[in-house]
């Protein structure tokens, strides 16, 4: 895993980046629907009520069932045509949420969140950034505050998507800040084939 001061790209070009993805159709993360793994969590009471974030939410198949679950949902990506397509999808249905074009390593809400969802933003980032990041989702989160993490699988270095090995995991999300559960992780299927590690983290 990569240390804090390792060099990464200038913001605009990520940003770029991805909006080129997006541009080109090269999505293949993209479930064209709701992950299953939301709607465990939300039926097994896993997901508090009150404010959630969706960081990096692409095209934000989550954020509906969120939002018609009661939740008072922020959905932030980079990329504008996602963001656009959420913002139109919301609006059609006549679903309130906060929806924003911003990159995670920069922007900062007004108010902290009881849960984060967390599902492949981190493996889509740096590694260089990733001890920034976790230190935005612990100041963002509240005291108690859930993070409903899932962590990408690729076994190979590179990326994005990075990998996010349980072993890096546990180094970033510092069980003296993060309250790691003792049962197993939940293996989800990805689209892209691989397998994603679900977690339920209560930030300390
Ligand atoms: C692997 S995709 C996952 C999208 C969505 N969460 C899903 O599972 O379908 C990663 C997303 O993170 C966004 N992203 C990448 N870097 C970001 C950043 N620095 N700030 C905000 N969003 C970012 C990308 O635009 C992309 O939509």
């Amino acid at each position: 895993m990569n240390r804090p001061g390792d060099v990464s790209k200038p913001r605009t070009d990520v940003r770029e980046e991805w909006e080129a993805r997006y541009r080109d159709g090269k999505v293949g993360w993209d479930r064209g629907e709701p992950s299953p793994v939301l709607t465990r969590w939300l039926e097994t009471g896993r997901i508090p009520e009150g404010r959630v974030l969706v960081p990096g939410c692409g095209n934000g198949h989550e954020i509906t069932d969120l939002v018609m679950a009661g939740r008072q949902v922020t959905a932030v990506d980079i990329a504008s045509q996602p963001i656009g397509r959420l913002a139109a999808r919301l609006n059609q249905l006549g679903l309130a949420a906060q929806v924003v074009q911003a990159d995670v390593l920069r922007w900062q809400p007004a108010e902290p969140f009881d849960a984060i969802y967390e599902q492949t933003c981190l493996c889509a980032l740096d590694p260089a950034n990733w001890f920034d990041y976790e230190q935005r989702l612990a100041g963002w989160l509240r005291p108690g505050g859930i993070l409903l993490a899932l962590f990408m699988q690729t076994g190979v270095s590179g990326g994005p998507p990075y990998d996010c090995s349980l072993p890096d995991m546990r180094r970033l999300f510092d069980p003296a800040r993060w309250q790691w559960p003792d049962e197993a992780p939940l293996e989800v299927p990805h689209p892209t084939g691989l397998t994603e590690l679900g977690f339920v983290i209560r930030r300390r």
